[in-house]
């Protein structure tokens, strides 16, 4: 028997997991490919749908099959008047992203017990791609209405109902904001949907694939995602990141701010990455959006100038380049979104990469299920002493 210590992965870094054919970081060019094709080609030519469909079923839609995908995702979109009651009983205490991890859950227990019998080895017994598809795509119609009434009501705001006549992107500014902006912003927001859509074994698609493999179901998985993405070194950066910006009034502030921050051994919140170290390459789409939005108001140009100081410190002392996280604050900020409502609209758009996953990891399925170290007191006698009652 070997007694060498065992190599520790912390964190998993490095570690492959296991196979996916939903998206991959093209090893020479550092691109994202969603199902083969280039992300920031998608985002320059597709609407938000298209690329739901691409992620879900392997291929872009035909404008027939699309037309049928567009149609059942704005029939999908109004959620049970149970479930508006619940929410709305919830503390505005709370973050959105418990909101919406409790209105998954909650979709999930209206659906009936799934009783499977037991397949063969290697089989979830739960997995029925088709369903699952429904499934996805009914949340994926969902989340957005919820979303948008959670904004209103921390607002004060009473809810606004979907409209069916309205595409994806701009019906959610319509319940958000009672009005759809131009096609600028439309665009700008669109992109950063196809952005933030899917991202290989990020922690909360692991996390949907870890539930999924104990023959969990997908709202279970989806619910779990969600707890994943809220935290700031994940999808809460985006809201991180506008919150260093408040604090930051001119370019002049950056530079002791930054030096405050690194030496309090704090982190900057939308800088850095697991898997790329030498640039994120969804960060120039994000930021060509960014740069159209900010020129269109003092605000926007302010802060632009603050962006800019900051990014070019950060690649100075610490050597990091920006994550989609740090743009995609910015732009929300200048959409009119509240900071909080942030890492929600990830979660509208990441929940069609998450679902692909939790559909691929059924249909070959293993229990994730790792070891580790142990590094506890060693074995040791329980002391003599009087029972309980004596
Ligand atoms: N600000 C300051 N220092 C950072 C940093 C950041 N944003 N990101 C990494 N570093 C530093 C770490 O302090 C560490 O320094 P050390 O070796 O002197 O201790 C080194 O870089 C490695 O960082 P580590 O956190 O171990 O790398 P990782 O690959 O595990 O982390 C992130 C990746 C994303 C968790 C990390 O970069 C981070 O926390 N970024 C900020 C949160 C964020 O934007 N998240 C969104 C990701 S898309």
């Amino acid at each position: 028997m070997s007694t060498a210590a065992p190599e520790i992965k912390r964190g998993l870094a490095g570690v492959v997991a296991d196979t996916t054919a939903v998206s991959v970081i093209d090893e020479h060019t550092g691109t994202l490919l969603y199902r083969g094709y280039p992300v920031p080609e998608l985002a320059a030519s597709c609407r938000f749908e298209e690329v739901a469909y691409l992620i879900w079923h392997g291929e872009l839609p035909t404008p027939a099959q699309l037309k049928i995908f567009t149609a059942a995702e704005r029939a999908a979109r109004r959620v049970p008047r149970e479930l508006t009651d619940a929410l709305a009983r919830l503390p505005l205490t709370c973050d959105p992203m418990d909101v919406l991890r409790t209105a998954v859950s909650y979709l999930g227990a209206l659906e009936p017990v799934d009783e499977h019998p037991a397949g063969p080895p290697g089989t979830h017994p739960g997995a029925d791609e088709g369903l699952d598809l429904e499934k996805s795509l009914s949340l994926w119609a969902k989340l957005p209405t919820i979303v948008a009434a959670e904004q209103r009501r921390r607002r004060g705001q009473a809810p606004i109902a979907p409209d069916i006549s309205l595409a994806f992107a701009e019906n959610f500014f319509h319940m958000c904001f009672g009005s759809v902006p131009d096609a600028e912003v439309v665009c700008g927001f669109e992109i950063s949907l196809i952005l933030y859509a899917e991202h290989g074994f990020n922690a909360s698609t692991f996390t949907a694939r870890v539930i999924t493999s104990t023959l969990s179901d997908l709202y279970s998985a989806v619910t779990g995602a969600i707890g994943a993405l809220k935290g700031p070194l994940h999808g809460g950066a985006n809201e991180a990141v506008m919150a260093t910006f408040e604090q930051l009034s001119a370019p002049d502030d950056v530079p002791a701010w930054l030096a405050g921050t690194l030496a309090e051994g704090g982190k900057v919140m939308g800088f850095g990455h697991r898997v790329y170290k030498h640039g994120d390459s969804r960060v120039p789409t994000m930021q060509g959006a960014l740069d159209d939005l900010a020129r269109r108001s003092e605000e926007g140009r302010q802060l632009m100038a603050v962006y800019d100081r900051l990014q070019r410190a950060m690649l100075e002392s610490k050597g990091l380049y920006p994550n989609l996280d740090y743009p995609t604050g910015p732009v929300y900020h200048l959409m009119g979104f509240d900071r909080p409502t942030f890492t929600p609209i990830f979660v509208m758009s990441r929940v069609t990469g998450w679902t692909a996953h939790v559909i691929e990891q059924k249909a070959h399925n293993a229990l994730i299920r790792p070891l580790s170290a142990y590094v506890g007191t060693s074995r040791r006698a329980v002391p003599d002493r009087p029972l309980p009652g004596q």
